[in-house]
């Protein structure tokens, strides 16, 4: 561990750690994209490196495998690998149920996609990411760029309808011109505050043509490794 690192960097490091530990030889294992994903996907590429640990890894992101190949770690595509022991990934919050709002970093259709074609899910998040209800975080959607003022037109119109009061739908850019995902497409982030039915609201905007996937991550994750500034560690 870096002394410059922020207290949050220490929380997610010592997550990412913990759940490196859950690694075993032969396992094809999910990695996911962020900032807390580096530090495992590092982590990771030391075991390999290091210690002889042999997996084959799916990223879900161009990030992701750009890291993990400089790491030395076998990339494997979802195809190649066509199921994985186990999926690791950061989340932007979860709750006491462990669902999450993902896709801070843009990156949420793999990570859905490869999330749920593994045994496991395990989460790893600083302790801050922690809410006792999802929406706090705007709720990233993953919208097809044809016609994507209809489809926000659309969502907003659904917004209204579940009386999610006080929404904002804004188009995520990167500097001048629209973020766009691995996959080619927009993503609006939904202002939400607080979402009272996420299951509802999950299934609901899946419903929308134009819309590829959302945020919500529903009954996918089976732990949370909640890492604290402090070194501390907690398994939910
Ligand atoms: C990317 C994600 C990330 O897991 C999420 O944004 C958390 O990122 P970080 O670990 O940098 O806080 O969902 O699409």
């Amino acid at each position: 561990m870096s002394a410059d690192m922020t207290p949050a960097d220490k929380a997610k490091y010592v997550s990412a750690r913990r759940a490196a530990d859950l690694v075993e030889n032969g396992m094809r294992v999910g990695l996911g994209t962020g900032s807390t994903a580096a530090f495992l996907v590092r982590r990771l590429g030391e075991m390999v490196r290091d210690e002889g640990l042999k997996i084959r890894g799916v990223p879900t992101s161009t990030r992701t495998a750009d890291l993990a190949r400089a790491e030395g770690i076998e990339v494997i595509t979802l195809e190649q690998a066509g199921w994985l022991d186990l999926t690791i990934d950061g989340a932007d919050e979860f709750d006491n149920d462990l669902n999450l709002i993902k896709g801070g970093g843009g990156a949420l259709l793999q990570e859905k996609i490869v999330a749920m074609a593994s045994d496991r899910m395990i989460v790893i998040a600083d302790a801050g990411k922690h809410v006792e209800t999802l929406g706090a975080f705007p709720l990233p959607v993953e919208i097809i760029p044809f016609g994507w003022q209809a489809t926000r037109k659309l969502i907003e119109e659904l917004l209204i309808s579940m009386d999610v009061q006080g929404h904002d739908t804004a188009l995520r850019m990167a500097s001048e011109s629209p973020f766009v995902t691995d996959e080619g497409n927009y993503i609006l982030d939904l202002d939400l505050k607080r979402i009272g039915d996420a299951q509802q609201l999950a299934q609901a905007l899946n419903q929308i043509p134009g819309v590829v996937e959302n945020g919500l991550f529903i009954d996918i994750c089976d732990t949370v490794v909640i890492g604290y500034d402090d070194g501390r560690l907690e398994l939910r």
